[in-house]
């Protein structure tokens, strides 16, 4: 059986200043262990794509950093801050675990699937919202909590949960 090799080339997918914000990274490990930095770069590509990252996507971060696509595959499905299809213009992702849950979680879970009109691992119909379940975010004394982007909203309440949402645009 014939096997077919797809190639990408980074430069062709990542733009120039992508490359260039991994490369910030990639420098901190000598060069033949570049691909020590595959979790900051594709935190980068995602960033710079709407939040998700794509097969290709992922295969150009592989060409980038010199390293197998697979291997570049196994880190993006195994940590749950990489998404793999597209997601809102707003990611919320609740804690659910053991002290988020004695705090309440189970009540915020639910005030918001009822704002936003979606489940837990659902993206709302306007593309707007993404509400997603995350294990612990290392805020347990301040649960429960969610993280939104790359900012923290702790101690929440429903009506807390209102107030944050009521200020996006
Ligand atoms: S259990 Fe929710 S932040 Fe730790």
């Amino acid at each position: 059986m014939n096997t077919v090799v797809l190639t990408v080339k980074a430069s062709d997918v990542l733009a120039e200043k992508t490359r260039c914000e991994i490369d910030q990274w990639a420098v901190k490990y000598p060069p033949e262990q570049r691909q020590s930095a595959v979790l900051p770069a594709l935190l980068i590509a995602q960033e710079h794509n709407n939040g998700w990252l794509s097969r290709e996507l992922m295969d150009a971060v592989a060409d980038h950093l010199g390293m197998s696509s697979v291997s570049v595959y196994e880190v993006a499905t195994f940590y749950s801050m990489y998404e793999l299809e597209p997601v809102g213009k707003y990611k919320i992702e609740i804690c659910t675990n053991i002290s988020c849950a004695l705090s309440g979680c189970e009540k915020i879970v639910k005030h918001l699937e009822k704002r936003l009109g979606v489940g837990l691992g659902e993206t709302s119909a306007d593309g707007k919202f993404t509400l997603k379940e995350a294990e612990c975010l290392g805020a347990c004394a301040s649960a429960p909590m969610f993280q939104m982007g790359k900012r923290y909203y702790e101690n929440l309440t429903p009506e807390k949960v209102d107030e944050i949402l009521d200020q996006l645009d």
